[in-house]
């Protein structure tokens, strides 16, 4: 997960009906139930609610990591106390969560699991506190008994592969006849289909995506990885694929690189050449070197790309012979500034920097949160006895339809903001 830590005053839009459903995907959709739509928080976090000892939290959903933990302002109330102390760091570790893990009943999505392993957070180091109302996290990863909660039990002595599972884990090993994997369609605000509703089904499709179960399975890379990471062919900009190259330590097949599929992160992070390649494509963008300009991603430096609102690029990011189109909406991100009491509406871009997390030992070359997430319905399957994890896309950006979108929708945007900067 990787949250910018410092967040710029937002432009807020509300729902806008004049632009009905442009581009069919969600003509007359069967509704999702209550129970599986997930809340939209302006494009940065994805969030479901979480029923904990009769009160309910809104948690981040991350599928970048595997444990959950808890930070209800009233605290979360009487619980098993293991008294076994865990931390877990984010980003580059600038952010943190400490406290004690804790067992007690947690319910999502309709699942009830008795005793649910969390950190019941005492120290929180720039993670969501319940600002925007969301006051926790679970994580949607891979079990691991190196790792985390687990690992924590069991170096305390205790059984951590029984005790500190997931969440989902739990709920699977609840449901033995059903398949152990989830969906995540991940909604955006201010496009034109700005209402379809976000949606995360345990062991079941959207009914409105339920075709992804034909598509392609892209394994997990390599298949003893126990994080959502796989091969993809990179970037193709305006037509032009990017050469990339990966690390080679992390083994990935000639031409290919790995990368992470991550929720919980608002941008998509690699390197500083393929950001500035795919952004020097786009007319009038200027790259401000070292810059204080406040942006709402995490990035490893202080380079960002200013970017005219209006203007854009056509990329997709490339799996096998499938190409993603990514809609341009998901490229930059626009918000106000406020520089010598004067507001001025900004864009910024959504792919930067990400440092370290393309390097040796971490085992991808690139992360790709949100931005590309947005794009597609993704299955997240952690195999069974026959079929190792993999993953499954449904593209849901059509390039053309998502160009006039964006025209309409950032011309209409700016002419209500304030004046560009
Ligand atoms: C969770 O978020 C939703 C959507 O923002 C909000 O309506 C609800 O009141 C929140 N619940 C809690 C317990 O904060
Ligand atoms: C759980 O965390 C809350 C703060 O969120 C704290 O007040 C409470 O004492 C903690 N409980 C235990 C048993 O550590
Ligand atoms: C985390 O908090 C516990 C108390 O809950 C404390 O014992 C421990 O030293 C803290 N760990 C770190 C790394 O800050
Ligand atoms: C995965 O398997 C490879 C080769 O079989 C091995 O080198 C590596 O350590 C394994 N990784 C994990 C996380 O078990
Ligand atoms: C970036 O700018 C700050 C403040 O202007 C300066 O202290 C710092 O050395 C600069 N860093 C780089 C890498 O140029
Ligand atoms: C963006 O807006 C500016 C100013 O109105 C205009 O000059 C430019 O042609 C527009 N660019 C695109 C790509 O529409
Ligand atoms: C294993 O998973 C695959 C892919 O989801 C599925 O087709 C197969 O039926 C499953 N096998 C078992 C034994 O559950
Ligand atoms: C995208 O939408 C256009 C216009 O509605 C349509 O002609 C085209 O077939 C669509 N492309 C794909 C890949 O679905």
């Amino acid at each position: 997960m990787f949250f910018a830590t410092a967040l710029p005053s937002i432009l807020l839009f509300s729902t806008r009906p004049w632009l009905a459903a442009a581009n069919g995907r969600d003509q007359q959709p069967p509704a999702p139930s209550p129970e599986n739509t997930i809340y939209n928080d302006q494009n940065i976090r994805y969030v479901a609610t979480v029923v904990v000892g009769g009160q309910s939290i809104n948690v981040t959903l991350d599928t970048g990591s595997t444990d959950m933990w808890l930070n209800p302002r009233g605290g979360v109330g009487t619980f098993e106390d293991t008294r076994v102390p865990h931390k877990i760091a984010y980003a580059d570790g600038n952010s943190y969560i400490n406290g004690t893990i804790g067992l007690m009943q947690v319910s999502l999505a309709g699942h009830v699991v008795p005793k649910q392993a969390f950190v019941n957070v005492t120290e929180n180091v720039n993670e969501d506190q319940c600002g925007h109302g969301v006051c926790g996290l679970i994580g949607l990863g891979f079990d691991n008994p190196d790792g985390g909660i687990e690992k924590a039990l069991s170096d305390a002595g205790q059984d951590g592969p029984k005790i500190g599972k997931s969440l989902l884990s739990n709920i699977f090993d609840m449901n033995p006849d059903k398949g152990r994997f989830f969906a995540l369609s991940l909604s955006r605000l201010d496009d034109s289909q700005d209402s379809a509703p976000a949606t995360l089904h345990i062991a079941d499709y959207d009914p409105r995506y339920a075709s992804v179960q034909y598509e392609p399975m892209r394994p997990v890379f390599p298949s003893n990885k126990t994080t959502w990471d796989i091969l993809s062919n990179g970037f193709t900009v305006n037509g032009y694929h990017l050469p990339l190259t990966a690390n080679p330590e992390n083994g990935a097949p000639p031409g290919q690189i790995i990368v992470g599929l991550d929720s919980g992160s608002p941008g998509v992070h690699t390197r500083p050449e393929i950001r500035d390649a795919i952004y020097s494509q786009i007319p009038g963008a200027v790259l401000a070197k070292n810059s204080s300009i406040p942006v709402r991603t995490w990035r490893k430096d202080e380079d960002v790309w200013v970017v005219p609102c209006n203007a854009s690029v056509e990329l997709t990011l490339d799996f096998g012979s499938n190409s993603y189109p990514v809609h341009p909406l998901d490229l930059t991100t626009m918000y106000t500034v406020t520089k010598d009491g004067v507001e001025r509406t900004i864009c910024t871009n959504t792919i930067t920097n990400g440092g370290s997390i393309g390097g040796n030992p971490k085992g991808k070359d690139l992360l790709f949160g949100d931005p590309f997430l947005r794009n597609v319905y993704t299955v997240y399957s952690f195999g069974n006895s026959t079929t190792p994890p993999f993953a499954q896309f449904l593209p849901l950006t059509n390039a053309s339809e998502a160009a006039k979108d964006f025209t309409s929708i950032r011309n209409k945007l700016l002419a209500d903001g304030p004046p560009r900067a």
